[in-house]
């Protein structure tokens, strides 16, 4: 009896691990920098739920909010190690990686978010999502945030308010010309220390969605917020070409449909949220409101908008037209 209970078992151990009975589903990271209460943070949750849903027991997703894992300065070669699956920087985040994509970051280029998503889903669009894969980045969708605020504890009503303050930028060049067009000191920081760097008074100010002043508490530390809607900050989703193309084709497909839906969802969230997040803070009266008359908004583009032609050639001058042109 011993003996037929021995091969009883050899014979289920043999089935389970040719039919992957008993084996543990397939960890996928997704790591981001941002609080769960943000369109990224929603989205990334939403993808998990679906994965989950329609891979059971194949795919697990775990997601590490507020650069838990990893941060700025390490989630897209952590990537590259495939020490996390996906990630979506801010697009202002690729400059190692491709200067194609500093398009976003040039100063009053999009009048909205609708002419942003119109050049995201267009043509131009579209071809810098591959903008990356020889250096083995696969970009998979766009997520929305929103356009972005310039905060400080002073009212930034004319450019030259901005002079010799200290402002932190995300890693890009375009955005470190940006504030110095107006004279201001560029410092670029990690997210994860925004906020310290504010309250310590270590920085002046700083520039970013109303979602990300909502739920980093920027707001709390900053007495002024100028409505300057001046660019963009919106992310790309992004994997390794290694990872990507190790999945099954039919699991890939599971998970990329899983991806589209999410990111339908984020960007509904964003739209929402950057109304929602402005009254939040206004309704604190932690934080005033600088408003921009079309002649002070003007005064804002004529320093600002050189900085396109110093970054034409290495962006393309055909891609920056094709964003200018949804703008329509
Ligand atoms: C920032 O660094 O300010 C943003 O890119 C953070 C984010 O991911 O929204």
């Amino acid at each position: 009896p011993l003996k037929t209970l021995v091969k009883m078992l050899a014979v289920a151990s043999v089935f389970a691990t040719s039919f992957n009975v008993f084996a543990a589903p397939v960890e996928i990271k997704f790591s981001h920098v941002v609080a769960e209460n943000t369109p990224k943070g929603q989205m990334a949750l939403k993808f998990k739920e679906l994965v989950e849903q329609r891979l059971p027991g194949e795919y697990t997703v775990n997601v590490f909010p507020n650069s838990q894992l990893f941060g700025d300065n390490n989630e897209l070669a952590a990537l590259l190690l495939n020490d996390v699956q996906f990630v979506a920087p801010s697009l202002s985040k690729f400059e190692r990686y491709t200067k194609r994509l500093q398009v976003f970051d040039l100063p009053f280029l999009f009048n909205d978010m609708d002419a942003v998503n119109r050049f995201q889903q267009g043509e131009a669009g579209q071809t810098l999502l591959n903008s990356m894969t020889r250096k083995g980045i696969v970009g998979l969708g766009y997520l929305h945030n929103g356009m972005k605020q310039f905060s400080a504890n002073t009212p930034l009503k004319n450019p030259s308010d901005a002079k010799g303050l200290k402002f932190r930028v995300m890693a890009s060049d375009v955005l470190a010309a940006q504030f110095a067009a107006i004279d201001a000191i560029p410092v670029k920081k990690p997210f994860s220390e925004v906020f310290t760097l504010l309250q310590t008074r270590a920085i002046d100010g700083q520039e970013n969605t109303w979602s990300n002043t909502y739920s980093q508490k920027f707001y709390e530390v900053q007495s002024q917020i100028t409505e300057s809607n001046h660019g963009v900050l919106d992310y790309m989703v992004v994997t390794s070409d290694t990872f990507w193309k190790g999945l099954p084709a039919d699991k890939r497909k599971i998970i990329k449909e899983a991806l589209d839906e999410s990111i339908a969802l984020g960007n509904k969230i964003a739209g929402e949220k950057d109304d929602q997040d402005k009254q939040l803070i206004l309704d604190s009266k932690r934080s005033q409101l600088v408003t921009l008359s079309q002649a002070d908004r003007q005064k804002w583009i004529d320093v600002m908008k050189p900085v396109w032609t110093k970054f034409e050639d290495e962006i393309g001058k055909d891609v920056i037209e094709a964003a200018v042109a949804a703008n329509k």
